[in-house]
């Protein structure tokens, strides 16, 4: 029996630095419109809990580990699956730990039969994005990896142009997205090494292609630096860059980095141009035209679209987190809310064809897994072609990639 009452009961397993900016305020947000009932927290130590409780004295939750119960030291990698399974049937599970940590927590969730938002990239290996299809598809379950920028309207306004024929057919385009020093040496310290500037952010710009044109990579080269970190005793990429070539013959240049300057005018510089046989467009991602000089930080570029804290209109005193970040993951929400509702009091089967029914519509315009495959897939060639210091990797047609 289902009880749903119109809320999600939502489990967040994470609980790091995009949990605490970015997830957490939107799932809270959220409950405080009606739309979410309970959140447990699932993250590696009791410490991270209470750090948790700290940060957000005002909100209530559940924590696993418990630190009462368990203290604040020991890991307790495993326990994400006991908060599976006390998740009721409303329950949505957001995945939001490091990016080579996604797979186990989705396969978990889609086995206790609920249904999933995970942050980008779906995974880091083709291999397990098809065992993620296959599994989702079997039990009819929604996964839907958070590509924020899918709703940036500089980036929907480009797909509406192209998609519209406005720009022509593709030639070439580029993009650049890179971040500062602290990104590999304090917030992703412990796994830095078994990603990169490309697999945690360039695949942004890599979806976003994808998003924007539809059409599907054919093969790449990809190059990557050592310098700076392995001095600072990580074994990791500095810079990663890639080529792309696409089903079309079009090409695109994605540049990426987390050893920039921590004293640059925003967190992020980013941004896309393209070129097509009809038009172009470009757009710098990080400067949107707004900033701010304050005393305290000096000149700041100020991006009002990703997700950012305004006066609340209905909450005197409060505030709303507004933004192409926050509409990412509430859309999965949103679907999530409508396929538990239109499955409400039916039998197993019936729920099932359902089910089925529903995520089918929803992913031709969706980050589901079918389509968050040529994310994971362009990463993983990125990384091998990157490893062999700049071999040519080819893609089939179910993206399985092999050295050309
Ligand atoms: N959409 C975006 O804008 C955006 C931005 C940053 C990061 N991300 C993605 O979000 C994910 C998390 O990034 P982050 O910045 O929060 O990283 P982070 O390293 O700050 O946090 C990861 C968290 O996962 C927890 N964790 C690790 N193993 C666990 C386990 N077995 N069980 C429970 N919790 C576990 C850790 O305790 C940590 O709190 C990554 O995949 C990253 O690429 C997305």
């Amino acid at each position: 029996m289902n009880h749903f009452d119109g809320k999600l009961d939502v489990l967040l397993v994470g609980g790091g630095m995009i949990s605490r900016e970015v997830i957490l305020p939107t799932i809270f947000q959220e409950q405080r419109y009606g739309r979410i009932g309970n959140v447990s927290i699932s993250t590696l130590t009791g410490g991270i809990i209470r750090e948790l409780q700290q940060l957000f004295p005002k909100n209530k939750f559940k924590g696993y580990p418990d630190p009462d119960k368990y203290g604040t030291e020991e890991k307790f990698p495993d326990m994400f699956r006991d908060a599976i399974r006390d998740l009721p049937e409303n329950g949505v599970v957001v995945v939001a730990t490091p990016d080579h940590l996604h797979t186990p927590v989705i396969m978990a969730a889609i086995e206790a039969g609920r249904h999933v938002i995970v942050e980008k990239p779906l995974c880091l290996k083709v291999d397990e994005a098809h065992q993620i299809i296959k599994a989702a598809e079997e039990k009819g379950i929604y996964v839907l990896t958070d590509y924020h920028k899918r709703h940036d309207r500089s980036i929907r306004a480009a797909r509406y142009k192209y998609r519209r024929g406005e720009l022509g057919e593709m030639l070439h385009g580029h993009a650049w997205i890179e971040e500062p020093k602290y990104m590999a040496l304090e917030v992703f310290k412990d796994w830095c090494e078994k990603s990169s500037p490309f697999e945690y952010i360039g695949v942004h710009y890599a979806d976003a292609y994808y998003f924007v044109t539809g059409l599907k990579p054919k093969r790449l080269v990809a190059f990557g630096q050592k310098k700076f970190l392995p001095t600072k005793g990580k074994n990791a990429y500095d810079a990663v860059q890639a080529t792309i070539e696409w089903e079309d013959g079009s090409i695109f240049f994605i540049q990426t980095s987390w050893v920039n300057n921590p004293k640059n005018s925003a967190m992020t510089n980013q941004g896309m141009q393209l070129l097509g046989t009809m038009g172009e467009y470009w757009a710098d991602h990080k400067d949107r035209n707004t900033h701010f000089v304050t005393e305290e930080k000096g000149y700041e570029d100020y991006n009002p679209n990703f997700f950012k804290q305004y006066d609340s209109f209905d909450f005197p005193g409060e505030v709303d987190n507004v933004g192409y970040g926050y509409d990412s993951i509430v859309q999965g929400f949103n679907d999530i809310r409508r396929i538990v509702a239109a499955t409400r009091g039916l039998s197993e089967q019936e729920a099932l064809e359902v089910r089925k029914k529903i995520i089918k519509e929803m992913e031709e315009t969706r980050g589901l897994p079918r389509q968050a495959l040529i994310g994971v897939a362009i990463n993983n060639a990125v990384r091998m072609s990157a490893d062999a210091g700049g071999k040519f990797v080819v893609f089939d047609e179910d993206m399985n990639i092999r050295f050309e």
